[in-house]
């Protein structure tokens, strides 16, 4: 959406109103999702599984989100772009800041991390130095040699009152925003309401302040993994700006996620 800023997405989230939002990675898509309404997009390091095809994100680099994010604020001039750190790409508060830069140059309005506690002083570090942070937690797939595979997280209660605490102490460090990927409903939606940052949920229930998909997921493009939270919108609208058009529909009116794209 033309004129996006945080401030903007933090006044839907008290507001009420749903925030829709895809990935993306090229010019052209970024420019039919722009013209579509989408509130926000993510240069995510998921293109090195739909666009490199590897088989997890680890190989991707900030050079290549990087370019991908130059592609889409082409695109997009006006859209709010949010660019994912890849793998290994802040191990320390000073290589974030170094690595960050060249995202932010690329045209990215916000970067990405995934993780929880070890991250707070980085993250106070890129956000007094003009980096808004959207921190990520729950499923994080650049741990998923420790995670040990693509499962839902926080599903024991020690578990769900861990990701709690670190939600609002990335938030009470300077995060502005929340991904938070594969948790039950119930913790995405306590999540939600313990924060005033907003919360993008992907398999994290109907409850979070917003939704975010890959964009080859929404279209019905992912061949041999489907996870549960996915929805083929091509296939019920028919082309691609209406399966846009109908993701944005139903997540801004709350039809999606289903409780059978959620886990209970
Ligand atoms: O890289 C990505 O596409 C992401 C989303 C799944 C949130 O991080
Ligand atoms: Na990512």
């Amino acid at each position: 959406m033309a004129g996006m800023t945080i401030s903007k997405l933090t006044k839907m989230k008290a507001a009420g109103d749903k925030i829709v939002s895809v990935t993306a990675y090229d010019a052209s898509f970024a420019k039919l999702f722009a013209s579509c309404g989408m509130d926000f997009m993510l240069v995510g390091d998921s293109l090195g599984n739909v666009i490199q095809g590897q088989a997890t994100t680890l190989p991707v680099t900030v050079e290549q989100v990087a370019y991908h994010t130059e592609a889409v604020r082409r695109g997009a001039p006006d859209a709010f772009v949010m660019a994912d750190m890849p793998f290994m790409s802040y191990t320390t508060p000073e290589q974030a800041c170094h690595e960050a830069a060249k995202l932010m140059r690329a045209g990215a309005n916000m970067v990405k991390l995934e993780g929880g506690e070890w991250l707070l002083e980085t993250i106070r570090m890129l956000v007094e130095r003009s980096v808004p942070v959207c921190a990520h937690l729950g499923l994080l797939p650049q741990s998923i040699n420790v995670l040990g595979g693509y499962k839902v997280q926080g599903r024991e209660q020690s578990a769900a009152e861990n990701t709690v605490r670190q939600a609002l102490a990335l938030q009470q460090a300077g995060a502005q925003m929340l991904v938070l990927e594969c948790v039950p409903t119930e913790l995405g939606q306590l999540i939600s309401s313990k924060l005033s940052i907003p919360v993008i949920g992907i398999g994290a229930g109907p409850h979070t302040d917003g939704q975010i998909l890959v964009m080859h997921d929404m279209f019905g493009l992912n061949s041999d993994y489907l996870p549960k939270f996915v929805k083929n919108f091509l296939a019920e609208a028919g082309d691609l700006s209406s399966a846009v058009e109908l993701y944005i529909k139903q997540v801004k009116d709350g039809t999606f996620p289903g409780p059978e794209h959620s886990f209970e």
